[in-house]
């Protein structure tokens, strides 16, 4: 088949690629590469068409999303403290060159699995999250994941295949420094023999899922019969972050503590998957839990 995956440079979207070429795909790739690096690409680049360029420009996409299969659609602004101080961007990249994406779609009749996010629930009390739950995001970045979903529905009315994945905090191999999720920031810490700083006391609950049973959803969702759906892809279990800096301490044998921060704004308290939906979906099951990976990562 032949697919267009934009953000393909970043963390999610190099992984993908290289699934879809071990699985026979051809592959164009989008970025802009504002957080996404070549260097994501380099064991690959000579199989893979690279197009510079952003998902605001539709006349620029208009070009590469014609004759495909379908559009795996990473490409955004992701970082929740930064679309504080830019919103109006953050709508633009996330929401405006989305919309893009799925009129391209409904023009030439291809199917688009794309990134949302379980940052649309905001604080929910009850967990684990089921889908029907209603969705009160609490940052900027979360409501533009919000308003891609309106557009979802909007665009599924009219026969569009869209199938948004709610992906919970992803770990795994590869993700910047810079733009990472605690475990990489924590990772960090560890490689240097240093503790973990938390932000708040540690109660915060999170639903940690690999890079590699994403990508793996990405794929089945894009075979799947189902053409209109918006589901959560996280591993249905927890950890709070206290535990979790506790578990980077012990598996490293570090013998300390560790340094608490003042809390983030427009962190959410608690999150977890239910995954009822997409494992009867797509028959699609995580495989790796997050204390064997890092197990394996920090004895490296
Ligand atoms: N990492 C997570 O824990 C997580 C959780 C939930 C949802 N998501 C979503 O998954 C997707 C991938 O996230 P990631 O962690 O790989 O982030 P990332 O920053 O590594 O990847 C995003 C990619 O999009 C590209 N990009 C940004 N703006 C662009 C534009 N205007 N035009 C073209 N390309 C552009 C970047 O250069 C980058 O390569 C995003 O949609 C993100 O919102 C990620």
């Amino acid at each position: 088949m032949k697919y267009v995956v934009t953000g393909g440079a970043g963390f999610v979207g190099s992984h993908l690629v290289k699934l879809l070429l071990n699985n026979g795909h051809s592959v164009t790739v989008i970025d802009n590469l504002h957080s996404g690096k070549k260097e994501n690409l380099k064991s690959v680049f000579k199989q893979i068409k690279f197009e510079f360029g952003d998902i605001r420009n539709y006349e620029f996409l208009e070009k590469i999303m014609k004759n495909i299969d379908g559009v795996f659609h990473q490409a955004a602004l992701t970082v929740v403290q930064d679309s504080f101080d830019n919103p109006e961007e953050y709508h633009d990249v996330n929401v405006n060159g989305t919309e893009n994406i799925f009129k391209l779609a409904q023009k030439n009749n291809f199917k688009v699995v794309y990134a949302s996010s379980s940052s649309v629930y905001g604080h929910k009390n009850k967990i684990p999250i089921e889908e029907n739950v209603s969705r009160n995001p609490i940052n900027p970045y979360g409501q533009t994941k919000l308003d891609d979903e309106f557009l979802v529905e909007k665009y599924s009315k009219k026969g569009v295949k869209i199938i948004g994945l709610r992906y919970f905090n992803i770990f795994g191999e590869g993700q910047t420094l810079q733009y990472a999720g605690v475990i990489t920031k924590f990772l960090d810490r560890i490689k240097q023999n240093k503790s973990p700083i938390i932000f708040g006391d540690g109660s915060q609950i999170r639903d940690f899922i690999y890079v590699e049973d994403i990508v793996m959803a990405n794929l089945l969702a894009m075979k799947s019969n189902i053409n209109n759906l918006l589901v959560n892809i996280g591993t249905g279990k927890s950890i709070t972050i206290l535990e979790l800096a506790k578990m980077f301490l012990e598996i490293s044998k570090i013998k300390s503590e560790p340094i608490f921060e003042n809390p983030l704004e427009g962190d959410i308290e608690k999150s977890q998957a239910d995954i009822k939906l997409a494992t009867e979906s797509f028959n699609w099951k995580p495989k790796k839990m997050l204390n064997e990976w890092l197990t394996e990562i920090i004895k490296k």
